[in-house]
C-alpha cells in the first residue's frame, strides 16, 4: 500500500518505518526541516530502541523516504495518517491546531480518494472536526474527491515502540466507512497474523478508548504512590504490598510501582485532557482530577526528603541526580519529575550534577545554560563530592552499581531512591542512608 504519514516523532517515524517493514511504501512527511535533514543524512531525531537499524533497512530498500513537501506527501498515500502533536492548550485541554492544519493541507492538495486516519490523541469529536475541515476546504477549492477519516489511536510505549508495534495488544480503529474498515484491515492483517486482533468500533468510543487506557494506568500509579507514603507512615512496605495485592489477577502486577510521580509527554497531557473534556459536559471527573493532584504533589516527593535531611537553605551542597528523561530507554524529558527535583533544588541554592545514559543532549536543550547545574559523564562522576544521591529515573546501568565505589565517591552515603532499585536492608548493611517510595 501507499502510505503518508504527517510528523516524524515518537509515532509517527515508528509507525511509519513499521508499516515499511512490512512492505509498504511509505513517505514521512515533517514541517520540521531540522527532523528530515537528519533522517535524509541516515540518523533519527529520537532515541528509541531498535529503530535507526529499522530505519536504515527500509530506506536501503527503497520503502521509506522522507520529505518536508506537503505536496508531495498527499499525492502519495492513498492513506494518510496524522501523527502529529496535541499538546496541552492553556487551559489542559488538547490543542488541536496540528491536527486540524493537517487536515487543511490533505484537502488543499488531494484529487482523489483518500482515507484520513488521525493516529495522534485526540478528544473525542476530533473526527468530526477533521472532516469538517477536509469537506469544506474541498469544497472551497470545487473539488469533488471522496474521503474517509478513520480514528486508529496509537498504544505503543516509548522505549519499547518498535516491538509495540510490530506485536500490538490490539489494533483500535474507529470508522463508520466500510471502504476505509477494508483497507485498514487489509493494512494491519500482516501485525496480527497469530489471531486477529483489531478491534473495530465507532469513531467517539476509538477516541475515548485512547484516553481511558492513558487515564486508567495514570491511576494505578497514582493509586500507588499514595499507598506508598500511607505505608511510611504507617511502617509497611510498598514493596511487600505491591506482591500482596498484584497477586489477585483482578489487580494484576503491571503498573503498580511507587515512585516519584509519572511525566512524559502522554500521562500528564491526556489526564488533563480528559478532566477539561469532561468538564465541558458537567459531568466532572473527580477521581481523575485526584490522580493529576496526586501526581503534582509526588513530583515534590524527593525534594521534600532532601529538605527534610538536609535542610531548606540547600546553598553550598551539591546533589548528585542519576535519570532525567521521564523513564528508561528513551531521551524523551518532557514533562519529566527529574525538571521538577533539579528546578526545586536548584531555586534552594544547591548545585547539582546529573547524569543520564541518553537524555543528556536533550536536558542542555530544556534547561540551557543554568547556574549551578553540571552534567556528568559516568554515574560516579556525578557522585564524586556530592553531599548526597537522587535516583529518578530506572534505567538499567544503575540496578547494580559498584556500591564501594558510590560510598566512596559521595561525601554522604545518603541515597533518595525514586523508583525503589535497591533491598533497603543490603544497603543499610553496605553503610548507606537509603531513602524510599513507601519501603520499610
Ligand atoms: N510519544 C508517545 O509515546 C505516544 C504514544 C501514543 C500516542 N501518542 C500521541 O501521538 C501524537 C504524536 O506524539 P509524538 O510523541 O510522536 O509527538 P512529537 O512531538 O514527537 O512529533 C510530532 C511531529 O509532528 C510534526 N508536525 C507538526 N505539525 C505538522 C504538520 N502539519 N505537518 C507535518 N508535520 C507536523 C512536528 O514537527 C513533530 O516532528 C500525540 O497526539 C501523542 O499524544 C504519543
Amino acid at each position: 500500500m501507499k502510505i503518508t504519514v504527517i510528523g516524524t516523532g515518537y509515532v509517527g517515524l515508528v509507525t511509519g518505518t513499521c508499516l515499511a517493514e512490512m512492505g509498504n511504501d511509505v513517505l514521512c512527511l515533517d514541517l520540521d526541516v531540522s527532523k528530515i535533514k537528519i533522517l535524509h543524512e541516515g540518523g533519527i531525531p529520537i532515541h528509541e530502541p531498535g529503530l535507526l537499524e529499522m530505519v536504515r533497512h527500509n530506506v536501503e530498500a527503497g520503502r521509506l523516504r522522507f520529505t518536508s513537501d506537503i505536496q508531495e506527501s498527499v499525492a502519495f498515500g492513498d492513506l494518510q495518517f496524522i501523527a502529529v502533536g496535541t499538546p496541552p492548550d492553556e487551559d489542559g485541554s488538547a490543542d488541536l491546531k496540528y491536527v486540524l492544519a493537517a487536515a487543511r493541507n490533505i484537502a488543499l492538495h488531494m484529487d482523489d480518494y483518500k482515507v484520513v486516519i488521525d493516529k495522534s490523541t485526540v478528544p473525542v469529536g476530533t473526527a468530526d472536526k477533521v472532516k469538517a475541515v477536509i469537506a469544506e476546504t474541498l469544497q472551497q477549492r470545487g473539488v469533488d474527491a471522496g474521503f474517509a477519516v478513520v480514528s486508529n489511536p496509537e498504544f505503543l510505549k516509548e522505549g519499547a515502540a518498535v516491538e509495540d508495534f510490530m506485536r500490538p495488544d490490539r489494533i483500535i480503529v474507529g470508522a463508520d466507512d466500510e471502504r476505509a474498515i477494508k483497507l485498514m484491515r487489509e493494512l494491519y492483517a500482516p501485525f496480527t497474523r497469530n489471531h486477529d486482533r483489531m478491534i473495530v468500533m465507532d469513531v467517539r468510543s476509538a477516541e475515548l478508548s485512547k484516553y481511558a487506557a492513558n487515564a486508567m494506568l495514570a491511576t494505578r500509579i497514582s493509586f500507588m504512590n499514595e499507598l506508598a507514603n500511607l505505608a511510611e507512615k504507617l511502617g509497611a512496605d510498598i514493596e511487600q504490598v505491591r506482591i500482596g495485592i498484584g497477586s489477585d489477577p483482578r489487580i494484576g502486577f503491571h503498573f503498580l510501582y511507587a515512585g516519584c510521580g509519572y511525566g512524559g509527554s502522554c500521562f500528564p497531557k491526556d489526564v488533563q485532557a480528559l478532566i477539561r473534556a469532561a468538564e465541558e459536559t458537567e459531568l466532572p471527573l473527580k477521581v481523575l482530577q485526584a490522580v493529576e493532584d496526586a501526581n503534582d504533589a509526588q513530583k515534590n516527593v524527593l525534594l521534600n526528603k532532601i529538605k527534610h535531611r538536609f535542610g531548606a537553605d540547600l546553598s553550598g551542597k551539591t546533589f548528585a541526580v542519576w535519570g532525567l528523561a521521564f523513564k528508561p530507554n528513551t531521551d524523551d524529558m518532557r514533562v519529566a519529575p527529574s525538571i521538577v527535583l533539579i528546578e526545586g533544588l536548584l531555586a534552594l541554592g544547591a548545585e547539582v550534577v546529573a547524569y543520564d545514559p541518553v537524555a543528556m543532549t536533550e536536558a542542555r536543550r530544556v534547561f540551557g545554560e543554568r547556574v549551578g547545574l553540571r552534567y556528568a559523564t559516568s554515574p560516579l562522576a556525578a557522585a564524586q563530592d556530592s553531599d548526597a544521591l537522587a535516583i529518578v529515573t530506572e534505567w538499567k546501568e544503575f540496578r547494580a552499581p559498584n556500591f564501594d565505589a558510590l560510598k566512596s565517591a559521595l561525601k554522604n552515603p545518603v541515597v533518595f531512591d525514586g523508583r525503589n532499585m535497591y533491598v533497603p536492608e543490603q544497603m543499610r548493611q553496605r553503610g548507606f542512608e537509603y531513602d524510599t517510595i513507601g519501603r520499610r
